[in-house]
């Protein structure tokens, strides 16, 4: 396993704790200490209890039926996401409360209350069915910050049919991949996006990926408006805002769903070339997000929320729209970078909107730090009272540079673990409950269960290292891989039996508080989002002047980690900038520009072990520099040799 040592040493010799404030701890939704041991002591009871907080058409009359891997969850219950996540607030005081508010990267702004957001969802819905779109059929999701996605994602969940979202930043051959993937039907996109004052195409790409696929309608969205060089294919193109004029005002009626029919894919990374559709389900999902909103948010209804994430990601699936929606919490969602126009942006959305809870990711934290304090220095953000981070590792200084310069010293950070996989946050403090200490998600939240254990699944104490792992199941997990039940078996639950293994290390504190370590499969976390490097590595091998290639995360000072390439060219070509600069480029036409290689490094052959494993801890080594200080060596053949040597076969 390749924890990183420093991180470790760092971490074990943190002794900073940090307390609630009276008024915090009195104020909390989750108040009572003993809920930890009471829903360890009966989960199902636990999670059951939590259920009833959504509303259900039929309800459930068993919380758990568990025949390992495979969870039903309130399986004969039934609902509708999107009546518990808009609908019903229409019928309460909420129905003039404001829902979403969301902010442009111009600086153009909406506001949707609950009435308004559901009367759009209910116009998309009646739209998405003259398209065709019924129950269970899949709807590929290809859109910016824009009020219309989680418009069409509550539309799609009201008609019961699946979304699989793909994040907007992804190229067209990833796209095409997880449309065929998904076999859907229908794609909705838009013309363009922003990004730092640039259109950035959209249409475009979506033209390219849905050459030979099953997509059959292209539903866009005019965003930017001006000439985005696409031409609407006629019978298959066919614009948002022409279509939904024709949508009657009429109510449409939620779909009943039974709480195990599938509400959506979204795929992730893996340590095989293949994304994999993750498939989460619609009432065990919606109890994870709605239960986390209020236990690790303490989300209340004054509060103004802001996630940071992009929805194409599950972070913006559960804590911008599935979660606070469900809660009838006001949400902010923001189109933009934190840098434009200026660096304050953030800052300036907090003071502007007053926003409560703030939610972001380490790598912002220290992409803040570097910009200086002048720039939040310059905004008032006495609104905030509770803080969030998910992603990656977060180093003990940025925590305290996030607690003490953006929550002023007033306001918890829960430091949330969880994954794609997990649906909803599962190793994060309580706010009102648990002492939190710098670099620590703390302990997994009430009713799941998380612990350490060895190569042989036994548990390794406090004090120790190992895999991290989820011993019982929880409401929100994956159901399976889309497609693939054996791959879902043996990626998740291969290792040890009936126990989840997430492909983290994780030490465990005399204290019992669980310090997440990193990945220790080949999955590279680069700003918080997941890259497999065979992803990489297969990208660059299409490349004709590329014979084989090794990809590896190594440590990085703002994006936790970075990718590194070593790649071996073919006979007769040279190596040279250049010639890296166009392989970083043909990563990025290949998936899209979160997996473009910070370097990368020529080598005349690749370590590997005798059966013929490369060896990426050296490669890792190479790379932060910990073997060789000056890397244009690599290119002397014996230099590998001997480092092989050192060693060994070893990994
Ligand atoms: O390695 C862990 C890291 O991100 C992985 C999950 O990535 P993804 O499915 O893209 O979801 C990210 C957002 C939920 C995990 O396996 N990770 C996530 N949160 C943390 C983290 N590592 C350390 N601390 C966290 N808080």
């Amino acid at each position: 396993m390749s924890a990183e040592p420093n991180r470790l040493d760092a971490l074990l010799s943190e002794t900073r704790t940090f307390s609630p404030s009276e008024e915090f701890r009195a104020n909390a939704n989750f108040s009572d200490p003993a809920i930890y041991q009471q829903a360890d002591a009966n989960p199902e009871a636990y999670w059951g209890n939590q259920a009833k907080n959504l509303t259900w058409f039929k309800p459930f009359t068993q919380v758990l039926d568990w025949h390992p891997p495979y969870a039903k969850w309130f399986g004969d219950g039934t609902l509708n996401v999107t009546y518990n996540c808009v609908d019903r607030h229409r019928e309460t005081w909420r129905k003039n409360k404001a829902a979403i508010i969301w902010e442009g990267e111009p600086g153009d702004a909406k506001v949707y209350t609950y009435e308004m957001l559901g009367h759009e969802v209910d116009k998309a819905a009646h739209m998405l069915q003259k398209l065709g779109v019924k129950k269970g059929d899949r709807v590929t999701v290809y859109l910016p910050m824009i009020p219309e996605l989680p418009i069409t994602l509550l539309a799609c969940a009201k008609i019961g049919a699946i979304h699989s979202v793909v994040f907007a930043g992804f190229s067209p051959k990833s796209l095409h991949e997880r449309i065929v993937d998904a076999d859907s039907r229908l794609l909705i996109t838009a013309d363009a996006g922003w990004r730092r004052g640039q259109v950035v195409p959209l249409k475009i790409n979506a033209d390219q990926a849905v050459e030979d696929s099953p997509i059959e309608k292209v539903l866009v969205v005019e965003r930017v408006g001006k000439d985005f060089s696409s031409e609407m294919v006629a019978g298959r193109d066919v614009f948002w805002h022409e279509l939904i004029k024709e949508s009657p005002s009429t109510p449409f009626a939620a779909a009943e769903m039974n709480a195990e029919d599938i509400l959506f894919l979204l795929y992730t990374s893996g340590t095989t070339g293949k994304p994999k559709g993750i498939v989460h389900t619609t009432g065990g999902y919606l109890v994870g997000a709605n239960t986390s909103m209020r236990s690790v948010f303490d989300i209340k209804d004054e509060d103004v929320y802001w996630c940071s994430a992009d929805i194409g990601w599950v972070t913006g699936h559960t804590y911008t729209v599935y979660g606070p929606l469900s809660t009838g919490a006001t949400v902010l969602m923001f189109e933009g970078t934190p840098d434009w126009p200026r660096r304050d942006r953030y800052w300036e959305l907090i003071e502007k909107y007053g926003v409560t809870i703030f939610y972001t990711a380490p790598t912002s934290i220290r992409t803040f730090m570097k910009w200086g304090l002048d720039y939040p220095n310059s905004r008032d953000l006495s609104s905030l009272r509770l803080l969030g981070t998910v992603g990656e590792p977060i180093n003990p200084e940025a925590w305290m540079w996030y607690h003490q310069h953006i929550g002023h010293e007033q306001c918890p950070i829960v430091d949330t673990w969880w994954q794609t996989e997990t649906g909803c946050a599962m190793i994060a403090p309580l706010p009102g409950l648990i002492e939190t200490k710098p670099g620590s998600a703390t302990k997994a939240v009430p009713g799941v269960s998380a612990t350490v254990v060895d190569e042989t699944g036994t548990p390794v104490g406090e004090g120790n290292g190992g895999y991290l792992v989820i011993t019982k199941p929880w409401p929100s997990m994956l159901r399976t891989i889309w497609g693939d039940d054996a791959r879902y078996k043996s990626t998740y639950w291969g290792r040890f039996k009936d126990t989840y293994m997430p492909g983290d290390g994780a030490h465990l504190d005399e204290h019992g508080y669980l310090w997440i370590l990193g990945r220790i499969d080949d999955v590279i976390n680069v700003s918080g989002h997941r890259i497999g490097s065979m992803e990489v590595e297969s990208a660059l091998v299409d490349h004709s002047a590329v014979a084989e290639a090794a990809v590896i995360g190594r440590s990085h000072e703002i994006k936790g980690q970075a990718i590194t390439a070593f790649v071996t060219v073919k006979e007769g070509i040279e190596t040279s900038v250049e010639l890296a600069n166009v392989l970083k480029q043909h990563v990025v036409d290949k998936i899209g520009s979160i997996a473009r290689p910070e370097e990368i490094l020529f080598t005349a052959e690749l370590p590997k072990t005798r059966s013929a494993k490369i060896m990426r801890r050296l490669l890792r080594d190479i790379a932060e520099g910990r073997v060789l200080g000056d890397t244009t060596t690599l290119a002397d053949p014996s230099v590998i040799e001997s480092l092989k040597l050192q060693y060994k076969d070893s990994e």
